[in-house]
């Protein structure tokens, strides 16, 4: 095999790398989620996503919030008072919900 085989090769196998070496950090990300979920969230909002609890259920939250930047659901998580005093057209919907 000449060099440039060799090249290619490993050219070709560069997006597995990077797959593999970035797939553990994503892992530890989700468990992180989680225990911010169960730790601020799941008081209110059902770990299911499905069931509403004293917080509505959060599955297809991304959705409602398609029509806004994400900075503002960010936001809307970080400090939902802000955004109700401010009038959000999100935030109003859900006070009428
Ligand atoms: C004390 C109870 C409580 C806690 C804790 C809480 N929420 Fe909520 N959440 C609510 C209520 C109630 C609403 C409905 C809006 C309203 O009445 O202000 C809501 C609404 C939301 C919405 C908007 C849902 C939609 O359909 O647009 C999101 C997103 C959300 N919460 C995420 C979170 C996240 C993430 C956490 C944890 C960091 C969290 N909430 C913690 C009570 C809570």
């Amino acid at each position: 095999m000449n060099i440039q085989a060799v090249f290619w090769r490993l050219l070709a196998l560069l997006p597995l790398l990077l797959f593999t070496m970035a797939a553990p950090a994503q892992e530890a990300n989700i468990e992180e989620g989680k225990t911010l979920f169960r730790n601020y969230c799941a008081s209110c909002h059902n770990k299911n996503m499905k069931d509403d609890l004293t917080g509505p259920a959060l599955g297809g939250v991304e959705e409602r919030w398609a029509d806004y930047p994400p900075e503002d659901l960010y936001r809307w998580i970080r400090n939902s008072q802000a955004m109700i005093n401010e009038g959000h057209p999100r935030a109003v919907e859900m006070r009428e919900e």
